[in-house]
């Protein structure tokens, strides 16, 4: 039987506990090319790739709990990686876990269980 898994990872990097409110970041982890968000509401991960045009969110910025992308201001909820702007897809975003020894990022996987047992 097919199953979602999700696999978690622990960030390393000290920007990412000293990110302020309305600032962001770029991450690679586990070969993911993230952007760290962090708002009023938490600190939230989504693929650093714009639905629009492919492009990165660095130069970018965050306005009332938004991530603003430079290149043409089309606007993300960081939160669910939903589009604002109504013309784009939204982004993929990642769970992300505040835990006693440090923060940690999902990445779901689909693997096959067999009696049991996950197959990878
Ligand atoms: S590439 Fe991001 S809005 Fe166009």
């Amino acid at each position: 039987m097919w199953v979602d898994r999700m696999r978690w990872s622990r960030v390393d990097d000290p920007r990412v506990a000293a990110l302020p409110v309305d600032g962001h970041l770029r991450l690679v982890l586990n070969g993911h090319v993230l952007r760290l968000v962090r708002t009023q509401a938490g600190l939230f991960a989504l693929e650093d790739r714009c639905p629009h045009q492919g492009r990165s969110f660095e130069g970018g910025w965050c306005e009332e709990g938004r991530l603003v992308c430079p290149w043409h201001r089309f606007a993300f909820d960081p939160a669910s990686g939903r589009a604002l702007h109504g013309s784009t897809v939204n982004v993929g975003t990642h769970p992300v876990e505040q835990r006693q020894d440090g923060i940690y990022i999902g990445f779901p996987y689909v693997t096959f269980r067999l009696f049991g047992l996950d197959l990878w």
